[in-house]
Order: structure tokens, then C-alpha cells, then sequence
């Protein structure tokens, strides 16, 4: 019987892994850096938590969601995005009495999505969240957060950064009215799919990539046309300060995001490299989400990105080099080879044991993986305590005590 991974599902080995640690560890240094605290949530919860504040008509909920029944009745959901999991956090554990509460989460997520290049059913995501602030200086600092983070890790590729505002409540529920007009008047033109979405999610057709939705999109009511003055100001004034702080960015008007619960700032870092699946970051407020999940009545906004798609991009890493190795040369010293081996160990010096006690064998094994030393023990070096120390760049080797290698070595 051969088992095969999962549809949209994969493994990560060799290079992968280096990069997801190193993309890991960057996002540990921005978080101090940037004064985030970590936090680590279940990857199930309650259905309930995903449906209404995502979108009931979303396609993450209607279509995406992994949900089961639990033996005792209960709807559970693997999670498909980490916002809400974090505020739910946030509430359950009374983090919410000092604001701003700044959070980061790493960790993976769930959706029935059609497997492709750079897109799985379950993936992995960076997620930095500021809740409990109105301040454009939040948006601001996240979207730098990421343009730094990206830069530093990508420092070769061309990443473009869209923004849009949604306005507020009014906005999105007067544009949504007039964008349902518009489409219904066009109904015919569009593709089957973005006819289902006219009564129930008309602002999702505006996320259409097919051309002949794209064509109708270019006339649609556009988003500006509905902001109150607040809206249009805070989305002016965000501009300008990324102005002045040298971002670079273009304003989408059709860029809306495909979760229900953005307001005010939307925001997207995506790339050319990767084909259909551009985006590698993805975010904006959520003024009333917090609210809605039965928390204080408290402002949110924050950034999710996608690790593999980071991944994709990133140049190989040199693994750390397994520098010294440890031959044996006859299997009747193991015992006496595995005590060096701790010894050193204990020190915190890295030792490579390729258990194969044949000295040819060993150093090959040791030239091909680049090693620096090798540390030998043969008959002479059990019998007086010993080992042999050996440079594989100078090829010169010198019997010396344990306590002279870890000195040499530390
Ligand atoms: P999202 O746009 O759904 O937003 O996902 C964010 C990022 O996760 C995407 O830009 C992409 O890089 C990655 N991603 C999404 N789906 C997949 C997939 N099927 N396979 C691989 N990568 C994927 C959110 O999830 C929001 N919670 C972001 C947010 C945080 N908004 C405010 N705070």
C-alpha cells in the first residue's frame, strides 16, 4: 500500500525548511523590532466564529471551509485565516484591558481551495493584528512593517504594494446597492459565476480575473463616489505620509479583499513571479470585528502574507556545514566513540557520526559534505586515551586529548 500526501497538502524538507526557519526568524526580529507579542491559538474552533464575520457569502465560507461535526454535536472548523482566532484569543483571555494589544501568529491554515501553483489547501501564514486603534499611524506602521520585511527578505525581486480605502459602514452598504444596479444591468455579460454573486456579494465580482468580468468592471460605480469626508480624509492622509516616507504604492479602486469584515484601509503586496497566485501579503482594518466576535467595541487592523509563496521567491540558503566528522575505523571502538562524541557534545560542538566505521569510506563521506575536521579513533587512540584531530583543508592531523579538541574547537 502506497500512501500519497493529500490533495493540496505538501511536506516541507531541505531547502524549504531552511527557508520557512529563516522567514521565521526574521518575523521574530520585526516582532521585537515592532513590539508584537506572540501568540499561538488552536488550529479548530467553533464554526460559528468563521461564518458571519468572513462573510456568509464569502467563498471561504461558502465553498473553503474544512467543518465536521464533532462527536458531541459540536460544529468545528479547521481554521481557514488567523484574524479571527487571534481575537477570540484576545477576548477569551482578557488581553483587550491595555490598548493597543499588538499580536503576531505564525502558524498554519485550512481551505478547500482549487490546488495550484502557489496555492494549497493547507498553507502557511504570517499574521501581525493592532487591535484597538483608530490612529492611521497603525495602518501606516504595518504597511511598513511588511514593505521592510519584504525587502529584507526578497531584496532582488519587484513587489508592488496596492492600497484602497473601503470607507466606512455606509460606504460598502451604498457602493454594494449601486455596484448590484450596475451588474444587474449587465447581468448578460458576465461569467456564470459572477452572475451568482450579483444579489448576494456583488463587491466580489470586482475580485473577478476573468477578461470579460474585467471588461464590465472598468465602467462599475467606482468606491470613491461613496466616502463620507472622515473616509476620504483618513485615505488622503495615509497617502501622503507613504509619500513622504519614499513607499512606493499605486491606489486599486477595485482592490476589496475576499473576507467580509474590511473597512477604511485595504492593502496588498503582490508579484509578477509567481503566475496567477500574486498576492504574497494581504490585509486592512476591521473596525467592527471585534465587536461582532462579542468583545469590546474596539478598531483593528493588521497584515496576513503566505509563506510558501515566500518561499517560492526566495534564493537556495547554504545549510550550516556538518564540519566535523567522527570516524571510527573499526566498530569494536563504538563504545569509546560515542563517549568522545558526548563529550563534545556537551561543549555544544557539533559532531557528524555517519556510523559507518571504515576510514575510507568516512573521510569520502566527509569531503563530500565540505567538512573542516574529522576526529579519528583508531586502535592507538582507545588504548591511550586519545583522539586524532585532522585539518581536511591542510590535510594535517595530531593526536591530541579530548580536552585539547574541545579547546581547539570551541
Ligand atoms: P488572505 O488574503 O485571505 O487574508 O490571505 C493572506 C495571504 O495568505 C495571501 O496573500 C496569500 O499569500 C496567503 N494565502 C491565502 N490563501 C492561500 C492558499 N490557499 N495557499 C497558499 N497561500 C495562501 C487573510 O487571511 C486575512 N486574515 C489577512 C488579515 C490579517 N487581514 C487583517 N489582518
Amino acid at each position: 500500500m502506497k500512501i500519497t500526501p493529500v490533495r493540496g497538502t505538501h511536506d516541507f524538507f531541505g531547502q524549504q525548511v531552511i527557508k520557512y526557519r529563516t522567514i521565521q526568524d526574521l518575523i521574530s526580529h520585526y516582532s521585537v523590532i515592532y513590539n508584537f507579542e506572540e501568540i499561538i491559538t488552536p488550529i479548530f474552533e467553533s464554526t460559528e466564529l468563521f461564518k458571519k464575520p468572513l462573510g456568509e457569502n464569502s467563498d471561504v465560507v461558502l465553498k473553503e471551509m474544512y467543518t465536521f461535526k464533532d462527536k458531541n454535536e459540536d460544529f468545528l472548523t479547521l481554521r481557514p485565516e488567523y484574524t479571527t482566532p487571534m481575537i477570540r484569543s484576545a477576548i477569551s483571555n482578557n488581553l483587550l484591558e491595555k490598548l493597543p494589544k499588538k499580536l503576531y501568529g505564525i502558524g498554519p491554515m485550512f481551505r478547500r481551495e482549487r490546488p495550484q501553483k502557489g496555492r494549497y489547501r493547507q498553507f502557511n501564514q504570517i499574521n501581525f493584528e493592532i487591535l484597538g486603534t483608530h490612529d492611521i499611524s497603525a495602518d501606516i506602521d504595518l504597511i511598513i512593517l511588511a514593505n521592510n520585511f519584504l525587502k529584507n527578505l526578497l531584496p532582488e525581486k519587484k513587489i508592488n504594494l496596492f492600497i484602497n480605502s473601503l470607507g466606512d459602514k455606509n460606504t460598502i452598504t451604498n457602493f454594494s446597492i449601486a455596484l448590484g444596479n450596475y451588474f444587474k444591468q449587465n447581468k448578460k455579460k458576465l461569467t456564470e459565476e459572477s452572475q451568482s454573486k450579483i444579489v448576494l456579494n456583488p463587491i466580489r465580482i470586482l475580485d473577478s480575473k476573468d477578461p470579460t468580468d474585467i471588461e464590465i468592471n472598468l465602467n462599475a460605480p467606482q468606491i470613491s463616489d461613496f466616502y463620507s469626508n472622515e473616509a476620504k480624509e483618513k485615505f488622503s492622509n495615509i497617502q501622503k505620509i507613504l509619500k513622504d516616507m519614499s513607499v512606493d504604492f499605486s491606489i486599486n479602486m477595485n482592490l476589496v479583499r475576499g473576507l467580509d469584515y474590511y473597512c477604511h484601509t485595504v492593502f496588498e503586496f503582490k508579484t509578477s513571479d509567481l503566475g496567477s497566485q500574486d498576492t504574497l501579503i494581504g490585509g486592512g482594518r476591521y473596525d467592527g470585528l471585534t465587536k461582532l466576535l462579542g468583545g469590546p467595541d474596539i478598531p483593528g487592523v493588521g497584515w496576513a502574507g503566505g509563506i510558501e509563496r515566500l518561499i517560492m521567491l526566495m534564493d537556495d540558503i547554504k545549510p550550516l556545514q556538518k564540519n566535523i566528522h567522527l570516524i571510527i575505523i573499526n566498530e569494536s571502538f563504538k563504545e569509546y566513540g560515542l563517549k568522545v562524541a558526548n563529550q563534545l557534545r556537551q561543549k555544544n560542538i557539533s559532531i557528524h557520526f555517519d556510523y559507518k566505521y571504515n576510514l575510507k569510506k568516512s573521510l569520502s563521506h566527509a569531503n563530500q559534505l565540505g567538512a573542516r575536521f574529522a576526529i579519528i579513533i583508531g586502535e592507538e587512540e582507545v588504548e591511550k586515551n586519545l583522539c586524532t584531530l585532522k585539518d581536511l583543508n591542510k590535510n594535517i592531523q595530531e593526536k591530541k586529548t579530548i580536552e585539547n579538541i574541545i579547546k581547539d574547537l570551541s
